[in-house]
């Protein structure tokens, strides 16, 4: 048996939505943790199957791991380095911050190659580059990597791409090596923002997140703390899309705007009303939707993980609208769903180019990654008929009950086992 998401299409959404805390922030802030030599509470987590592989993780490094609500108390006092190569590891990408942790505290981490969403080739050269720069020596055998270190010394260390992984797997390598780490054309993501005052309120120094250049000066020791995390700025785009795409009037509460500046001002010039307020966004029945073109780039462009839901909106624009993805030139399965459903989509390399607006029609598609995911019930809200969405696991990776908060919304939407 399977579970599959079932939604009744064509209802009109009204009321408020809630944004959990972020998923790309909790799956840092908790390897980070352990760099701790005290228990550090992280507040605001969401509930992910993310969050739940990472404290598996944790308990097979026996970390004390207690969770009350939205509450995680990580206790690390009796941490052991063990080797992690068990099959936890590879259910998701995040699971590579033990890396930069395990390196940071021991000078030493054996672990199997992290999973995640495929969403085309995603290597960690960079990650290694910087281990290597602060001392290490990377072994890749069996599937996994063997990184040790007798020493870890700050060194300047330059990305050639600026990417998130990275720059946060540094930064916790670098929390207690002997001197300065200089992470040059750093990844400036809000994410990057919330590791580092982790860190600095558990007792590190780093200065400069946010920016494209950021410094680590090692500390000594690092103590427990109390954290709460930022709201997740990508599940408050996936709303907002789903509010201009189906709602006659919706409150997205508990966000920072300023994080989805990207997507708002775009979504202004598709003629999307809204009211932006200082931690929510007011969606009210829009006119006549208007083509855009897109261009996803690291923060602060558009997000990579907000242009596969935008792409079932821009179906019902009117004209021809081009996204391109320049962070990940293969995420576009999506668009094969998209067409089942009776979107007008050709997908190019690196691009899709959607003519609108199409009459939706609810199908059996597949979440084949999490953003897809989102893409697909954003697609079934707007279509005609069921629609019955497979893989669902993906989008439990990284949406905090999902199907619950948009019940309370007004939409028809519901989990049903059907046989493999
Ligand atoms: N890259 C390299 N070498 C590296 C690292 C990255 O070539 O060593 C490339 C990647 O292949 C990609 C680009 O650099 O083309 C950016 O990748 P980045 O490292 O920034 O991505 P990530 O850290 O693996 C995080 C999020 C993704 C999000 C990207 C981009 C987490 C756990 N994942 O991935 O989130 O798409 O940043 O913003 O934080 C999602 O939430 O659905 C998701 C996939």
């Amino acid at each position: 048996m399977k579970e599959v998401i079932k939604i009744e299409g064509g209802r009109r959404l009204k009321g408020e939505v809630t944004i959990s805390g972020s998923k790309n922030a909790t799956v840092a802030l908790i390897p980070a943790a352990v760099l701790a030599n005290e228990p550090v509470t992280i507040l605001g987590v969401p509930e992910i199957s993310d969050v739940r592989s990472l404290s598996e993780i944790l308990r097979i490094l026996n970390v004390d791991v207690r969770e009350e609500g939205d509450m995680l108390r990580i206790d690390p006092t009796k941490m052991r380095n063990v080797d992690l190569e068990q099959d936890v590891v590879t259910k998701l990408r995040a699971s590579y911050y033990f890396m930069g942790a395990l390196l940071g505290k021991y000078g030493h981490v054996r672990i199997k190659m992290p999973g995640g969403c495929y969403l085309g080739p995603r290597p960690i050269d960079l990650h290694i580059k910087g281990f290597e720069a602060l001392g290490a020596v990377v072994e890749y055998e069996r599937g996994g990597y063997t990184i040790h270190a007798e020493e870890l010394t700050g060194a300047k260390i330059f990305l050639d791409i600026a990417s998130v992984g990275a720059t946060i797997n540094i930064m916790m390598a670098a929390a207690y090596a002997d001197g300065r780490t200089t992470i040059e054309n750093a990844a400036r993501e809000p994410e990057i923002i919330d590791v580092a005052t982790l860190l600095n309120k558990m007792g590190a120094n780093v200065k400069g997140a946010g920016t494209n250049v950021i410094t680590i000066d090692g500390v000594r020791n690092l103590n427990g703390c109390v954290h709460e995390i930022i709201p997740d700025r990508i599940e408050a785009g996936t709303f907002v899309i789903m509010a201009a795409a189906c709602a006659d009037e919706m409150k997205i509460s508990n966000i920072i705007p300023k994080h989805i500046e990207a997507l708002t001002s775009k979504l202004e010039e598709m003629g999307v009303n809204m009211e932006i307020g200082i931690d929510s966004i007011i969606v009210r029945n829009s006119g006549p939707l208007h083509a855009i073109d897109v261009t996803t780039k690291p923060y602060p462009g558009f997000a990579t993980d907000l242009q596969q839901p935008l792409t079932a909106l821009l179906t019902q624009a009117q004209g021809v609208s081009h996204v391109t993805d320049t962070v990940y030139s293969e995420r576009f399965k999506h668009c094969v769903e998209l067409q089942r459903m009776g979107a007008e989509i050709e997908i190019s390399k690196g691009s899709s180019t959607i003519t609108g607006p199409r009459k939706l029609y609810g199908d059996k598609v597949t979440a084949t990654d999490l953003r897809c995911g989102a893409s697909m019930i954003i697609a079934g809200l707007l279509a005609e008929g069921t629609t019955e969405i497979h893989d669902t696991y993906h989008i439990d990776r990284g949406y905090d009950d999902i199907d619950g908060k948009l019940k309370k919304l007004g939409a028809v939407i519901y989990r049903e086992k059907i046989e493999d």
